[in-house]
C-alpha cells in the first residue's frame, strides 16, 4: 500500500488558494532524485487539492512556481539565496512564504526530501506560509532488512523477501522501488538488503549483478544499497584455504570482490557485518582483533568512499549461570573497549539499542559512553521482535526516545545517546542509525496498519530526535487515515498505552521480556530465560529474583557505565524501578519505590496490562464506518489477537511466580497451574 503517501484530498483544500501553476525542476535527468521530486510535487497536489500542475525543466521566471532542486542549480538558474550557508548533508530549504515555494536541496536527495515534506504538510493541512531550512541529526539513517537468499526472512513477519528467491536476486525490481520512495520519504538514505547472518552466494557474479538492478530501482529515491557480508566467505566461497582477516590473500580477496561490485554499483553505501556472534564466523577464529577484521573491510571500501557497520553484538552464548559473575549484558563493552580508535576513519561500530537484545526495556548500551574516538551508530528494530511482533500493537517511539535521550554522562558532561551517535558529542565524523524493518511482500509492508506508525517513527527519529513520539503519531495518523478527530484521539490514545501495556502484561522492572527465548520469541514462556548459555537470564529461585549487575557483588555491569550513571544503578535506592531487576537480584518481597512488594507489581502489572489490550478492541470497533472496511477490519482481527494473548501473557506469568515464590496475590486473582 502507499502508507502514509496517499496524497488523499484534504477537506478545506479549497480554500487553499496560493498555489503556483507550474513545477520547475532544475534538473531533467529521469534517474535524479530531482526528478523523482517534481513527479512526486505533481501527482501529490493533484491528490491532495485536486490541481494539475504543469511541469516544466529548466527556468521559468516569469510566472510562481514550485521550484525544485539543489541549491548550486537554483544559484545558477536565480542568484543566491540567504539560507543556503544553513545548508548541510541531505538538507533542504523550505519556502513557502514567497512569490514561489521553493524547494531547495543541499544535493538533489535533499531536494526530495524537501519536496516529500512539502506534501507532508500540504498532506495534513498545514497551509499556513514557512520557511526553513532543516538539516538531518546525524548521517547515517539506514534500514536494515535480515532476507535470505531463498526468499525467507529472519524475524520478519509479512510475508516474503521482494529482494531474494532461490538463491538468486528477483528478476522485478518494482517493490523495491516502492520501498524506496517511502524510505525516501522519511529521510532514510541508506539500505541492507539481506540478512546480518550472511550468506556468501549473495557475491556471485549474476548476484551482484542483481543487487545492481535494485540499487538502479532505489538510487533515484536517494537510498544507497548495502549488503551483510559473511567473514568466511574467502573460504567457503571464494576457494581459499583462510579467512584470516591478516592474510594478504584474503585481504585481496575482498578489495577484488569489492572493487566488482562497486564497479556495477558505483555509489554502494558500504557493508554489514555480524563476526563471531551466535554462530558466524570473524577474526577471532584466528586470534585477531573485531577490529582487524573490520578494518580488512574498511580498505576495501574506502577507494569506493564505502562505509563498514560493524556491529557490537558479539557475545558468547555459551556462557554458564552457575557463575554468579558471568554476563552477557557486559560482552560489548569487554570485547570493545580495549578497540577504541583501532577502527578506521570509515568504520562505524553498530550497537543495538540495549546490553541484550531488543527487550521491552534495557538501559542504553555502556558501550555509547565507552567509545569515545569510536564513530557509533544506534540499531533498533522497527519490526518487535521480542514485542508481539506486529501481532500486538506496540507503539516503540516513546522506548526509542528515552534511549536518545538518556545522559550517559561521559566525563560527567552532556552526553545524550542521540548527540553520541550523531558524532557530536565526541567529535566523529560518521554516525547515526540503523532500523531492523523486515518489510515483505504483504500489502500492509510490516504485516499490521497500525505498526506501520513505527517505521514512519523511526524515520522522524533519526532525522531530527528532539521530536515527540505522539506528535509524529499525529502526523502519521492524518496522512494515513485522515482527519477524523475520534479515530485520531483513538489511535493516539492505544497507541500510547501500547508500550506500557506490553510492558505491563510481559515482563516487569526490567526482567526483559519473558517471552520464549529459545525458538519463537513469540508468546510467554519465562522458564526458558535460565538454565541455559544464551545469558538472558533473571535468575528466579523460590525467594528472589534478578541480576545482580552491581560491581559490589554481582557482575560489575553497572561498572561498564560513566560514574554518574554507574552510581545510579549500583545503589538499589536510586535504581528506577523499572530497571530494578535488570541490575539488583532481590527477594519477591522486596519492596519498590511505589510501596508494592516486587511480587503483588508482578501481579498487579499483568492484570493491569491485559485489562488496557482489552480496551482496544471497543475503542477500534467504535471506528466502524470512519475507516474503509478492510483496514478496519484487518485491524480489528489483529486486536482480537492481542486481546486474548495478552491473557494468555497475564495467566502465564503470573502463575509462574506465584508458582516459584508460592506468595499469594493479595486480590487473589492467580491460581496455580
Ligand atoms: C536476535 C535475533 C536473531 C538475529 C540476532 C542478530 O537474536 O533473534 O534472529 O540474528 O538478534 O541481531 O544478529
Amino acid at each position: 500500500s502507499a502508507a502514509w503517501l496517499r496524497y488523499a484530498p484534504v477537506p478545506g483544500a479549497s480554500n487553499y488558494r496560493s498555489l503556483p501553476s507550474a513545477i520547475v525542476a532544475l534538473n531533467s535527468s529521469t534517474s535524479s532524485p530531482v526528478f523523482v521530486a517534481s513527479q512526486e510535487l505533481q501527482k501529490g497536489v493533484k491528490g491532495i487539492l485536486g490541481k494539475q500542475l504543469s511541469l516544466a525543466n529548466g527556468t521559468n521566471k516569469a510566472s510562481s512556481s514550485i521550484i525544485v532542486g539543489t541549491a548550486d542549480a537554483y544559484k545558477e538558474a536565480y542568484g543566491n539565496f540567504d539560507e543556503a550557508d544553513e545548508l548541510e548533508d541531505d538538507g533542504y530549504f523550505l519556502s513557502t512564504k514567497g512569490k514561489n515555494v521553493m524547494i531547495i536541496g543541499q544535493n538533489p536527495r535533499g531536494a526530495l526530501y524537501g519536496a516529500f515534506e512539502y506534501l507532508s504538510r500540504l498532506g495534513q493541512g498545514k497551509f499556513s506560509p514557512v520557511s526553513y531550512v532543516s538539516n538531518p541529526h546525524a548521517p547515517i539513517r539506514w534500514v536494515n532488512e535480515w532476507n535470505n537468499m531463498d526468499g525467507s526472512i529472519e524475524r520478519g513477519y509479512a510475508g516474503l523477501s521482494f529482494f531474494f528467491r532461490n538463491g538468486l536476486v528477483v528478476e522485478n525490481v518494482t517493490r523495491a522501488a516502492e520501498y524506496a520512495r517511502i524510505l525516501a520519504s522519511l529521510g532514510i538514505n541508506g539500505i541492507i538488503i539481506n540478512n546480518v547472518n550472511a550468506n556468501a552466494t549473495l557475491l556471485s557474479t549474476r548476484n551482484i549483478d542483481g543487487i545492481g538492478r535494485i540499487a538502479d530501482a532505489m538510487r533515484p529515491y536517494g537510498v544507497q544499497v548495502g549488503i551483510s557480508l559473511n567473514f568466511a566467505s574467502p573460504q567457503t566461497f571464494g576457494g581459499l584455504s583462510t579467512f584470516d582477516p591478516l592474510n594478504p590473500a584474503v585481504d585481496a580477496w575482498w578489495a577484488n570482490i569489492t572493487d566488482q561490485i562497486y564497479k556495477r554499483v558505483p555509489d554502494m553505501a558500504g557493508y554489514l557485518v555480524k563476526a563471531n556472534s551466535e554462530g558466524q564466523p570473524g577474526p577471532l577464529t584466528y586470534n585477531r582483533t573485531l577490529a582487524d577484521g573490520a578494518n580488512m573491510f574498511a580498505r576495501a571500501a574506502k577507494p569506493h568512499r564505502g562505509v563498514v557497520m560493524f556491529r557490537a553484538f558479539v557475545y558468547d552464548n555459551h556462557i554458564n549461570e552457575s557463575n554468579w559473575k558471568n554476563d552477557r549484558a557486559n560482552a560489548a563493552v569487554e570485547f570493545f573497549k580495549d578497540l577504541d580508535g583501532k577502527f578506521d576513519e570509515n568504520v562505524v561500530v553498530q550497537i543495538k539499542f540495549g546490553p541484550i537484545d531488543f527487550q521491552v526495556r534495557e538501559p542504553p548500551s555502556p558501550l555509547f559512553s565507552t567509545l569515545r574516538n569510536t564513530s557509533t551508530a544506534v540499531e533498533l528494530q522497527v519490526q518487535p521482535e521480542y514485542l508481539g511482533q506486529n501481532c500486538h500493537l506496540v507503539y516503540l517511539a516513546p522506548q526509542w526516545k528515552e534511549i536518545l535521550e538518556f545522559d550517559m554522562r561521559a566525563d560527567n558532561k552532556g552526553s545524550k545517546v542521540k548527540d553520541i551517535i550523531s558524532g557530536e558529542r565526541f567529535k566523529r565524523p560518521l554516525g547515526g542509525s540503523a532500523g531492523v524493518v523486515n518489510v515483505g511482500t504483504n500489502a500492509t509492508w510490516l504485516g499490521h496498519h497500525l505498526s506501520m506508525s513505527n517505521l514512519y517513527a523511526y524515520g522522524q527519529l533519526a532525522w531530527d530526535p528532539s521530536q515527540e513520539p505522539d506528535e509524529i503519531l499525529q502526523d502519521w495518523i492524518r496522512l494515513t487515515f485522515g482527519f477524523d478527530r475520534h479515530v485520531m484521539n483513538t489511535i493516539v490514545d492505544m497507541s500510547m498505552k501500547s508500550w506500557p501495556a506490553y510492558e505491563n502484561y510481559s515482563g516487569n522492572l526490567g526482567i526483559q521480556t519473558l517471552t520464549d527465548i529459545l525458538y519463537t520469541h513469540f508468546g510467554p514462556n519465562p522458564a526458558t530465560q535460565d538454565g541455559n548459555g544464551w545469558g538472558q537470564w533473571t535468575r528466579a529461585d523460590g525467594f528472589s529474583v534478578g541480576m545482580d549487575r552491581t560491581a559490589k557483588n554481582g557482575t560489575g555491569n553497572a561498572g561498564q557505565y560513566a560514574p554518574a550513571i554507574a552510581q545510579m544503578f549500583e545503589n538499589i535506592d536510586t535504581t528506577p524501578d523499572n530497571l530494578l531487576l535488570w541490575f539488583h537480584h532481590v527477594n519477591y518481597t522486596h519492596p519498590l519505590k511505589s510501596g508494592k512488594t516486587v511480587i503483588q507489581h508482578f501481579y498487579d502489572a499483568h492484570y493491569e496490562g491485559a485489562a488496557t489490550a482489552q480496551t482496544f478492541v471497543p475503542m477500534w470497533e467504535a471506528l466502524k464506518g470512519k475507516i474503509d472496511d478492510q483496514r478496519f477490519n484487518e485491524v480489528l482481527f489483529r486486536q482480537v489477537f492481542q486481546a486474548g494473548h495478552s491473557l494468555v501473557w497475564r495467566d502465564a506469568i503470573s502463575r509462574f511466580y506465584h508458582n516459584k515464590s508460592g506468595i499469594a496475590d493479595r486480590h487473589n486473582r492467580v491460581d496455580n497451574y
